[in-house]
């Protein structure tokens, strides 16, 4: 039997390859993504673009992110390889309309446009497009089977749904009966997880105040020693250094800088309650939950950056901590999968409805109740409770809810394989607009956030 090899080709990234057992694949939200195959040099590959064109005019660092002049660096190493316009043939899917309008403003105004570029270079080129199918309302999975050129668009969330389907026999008649988890059995979730490291909130409250000074971190992680030590390890994760490696904290201090040492002492405490959760929960993948929240972190910290409210340090923890509660959760999700999925998308409830309907419980709620066992701060606390709903947030703390809010809208619509979370935001212009920006600054915004939090494998 011939094993066929998945690859994945992340947001911003294109990938190209000959006729081999390699199947290419690439998960869409508002990205577009573009399939191209020549059946007769056997040459294939998939584009998957981020933004429609750079912001700046600065000469960009990563060109394939962007369609106007990624997709042409794409074509030309084809070419290179062999291909030829007369013979190439192109799939273009993605820049999905998910969502209430304001919601699909983004999708136009940046889906929509990447979308038309693609279309203008494929006809300059003269490349047929044999299939497209952009502006759809569902998340998609654009595919490319390289031993026979085949792509497939499929909605992204059909893999999960029909492989638990099938795997637990479970049929529409009988999945009406299934037990909630009870409160004692949530309570007793809480208490069997791991209180959270002690000098980590210590340091989460030290960057809450104004004037800390880095001396007194460094005192706090020295009495911490598996902290530390984890500290290191995150630093020198692709998270946050890359290619220097670091020795010590004092090292960490002086390449990566005060912030960041900062950030890596919290991602690592944190870590590991993502760690547990499992492939068929709230994530479509293992590591899937700590993936979603780095990258609300990150992005977090970059809104924060540029609405200029916030201390972005402050915002990178927020935006770390705000899915805390799916941890409680998660291990019922993954039970009552395919129930939980049916609600989303066959019945089109929003994400907390399904979550109140299936479990009895939203994660907002777990999460509060955890928070206030780890004594978290009550910005922290509001964080949690009111991202999916940031103008019921009290006044004193709205603006980062607000900016998680936005943070885990984009991760989940620029980085769509990675959670099955649905954040609905019909009100997102005035949210944008109470922290001085507006749907024009969203492009800004993706394009600081790094690669590297949209590949899952980094
Ligand atoms: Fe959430
Ligand atoms: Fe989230």
């Amino acid at each position: 039997m011939v094993h066929t090899t998945t690859t994945h080709i992340p947001s911003g990234s294109f990938k190209t390859a000959k006729k081999s057992n390699i199947l290419f694949q690439a998960h869409l939200g508002t990205c577009v993504g573009v399939a191209i195959f020549d059946d007769h040099a056997n040459i294939g590959g998939i584009i998957h673009i981020l933004l429609p064109e750079p912001v700046s005019s600065f000469a960009p660092e990563y060109p394939e992110k962007y369609a106007s002049i990624g997709l042409p660096l794409f074509l030309q190493e084809m070419y290179s390889m062999g291909a030829t316009q007369d013979n190439m043939v192109a799939t273009v899917a993605g820049g999905a309309l998910v969502g209430p309008l304001s919601h699909q403003d983004i999708n136009l105004d940046i889906g929509g446009r990447s979308t038309d570029i693609v279309m203008k270079i494929l006809c300059r080129e003269g490349i047929t497009i044999k299939k497209s199918e952009t502006g759809g309302f569902f998340t998609c999975t654009l595919e490319l089977n390289l031993s026979n050129g085949v792509t497939t668009i499929r909605p992204a969330w059909s893999y999960n749904y029909n492989s638990i389907h099938k795997e637990t026999h479970i049929e529409n008649s009988n999945i009406v009966e299934v037990e909630k988890p009870s409160k004692d059995s949530i309570e007793n979730t809480i208490e069997s997880l791991n209180p959270i490291p002690q000098t980590a909130l210590k340091v989460m409250r030290i960057v809450q105040k104004d004037n800390y000074t880095i001396n007194s971190i460094e005192k706090e992680l020295q009495r911490d020693q598996v902290l530390a030590s984890r500290t290191l390890q995150m630093c020198n994760s692709a998270i946050f250094a890359g290619k220097i490696r670091i020795e010590t904290l004092k090292d960490a201090l002086l390449i990566l800088g005060a912030n960041t040492l900062i950030n890596s002492v919290i991602t690592a405490a944190i870590k590991n309650y993502f760690n547990q959760s499992e492939a068929n929960g709230y994530s479509m993948c293992r590591g899937g939950m700590f993936f979603h929240s780095v990258g609300c972190a990150v992005t977090s910290e970059i809104i924060a950056k540029i609405a200029g409210k916030i201390d972005p340090k402050i915002a990178y923890t927020a935006g770390l901590i705000h899915d805390i509660g799916k941890v409680v959760l998660d291990q019922y999700v993954a039970k009552l999968y395919p129930l939980f999925f049916r609600e989303l998308h066959q019945k089109k409830a929003d994400y907390l409805t399904a979550e109140q309907n299936i479990l009895g419980i939203t994660h907002c709620e777990t999460g509060v109740m955890l928070a206030e066992k780890w004594c978290f701060s009550d910005l922290l606390i509001d964080v949690i409770k009111y991202h999916h709903d940031p103008q019921s947030s009290p006044m004193s703390n709205r603006d980062i809810v607000s900016i998680v809010h936005i943070a885990d809208l984009l991760m989940l619509r620029f980085n769509s394989r990675v959670q099955t979370d649905k954040t609905e935001s019909a009100n997102l212009n005035q949210i944008l607009s109470n922290l001085g920006l507006s749907i024009s600054d969203m492009a800004k915004i993706i394009d600081a956030i790094p690669l590297h939090v949209f590949d899952l494998n980094s």
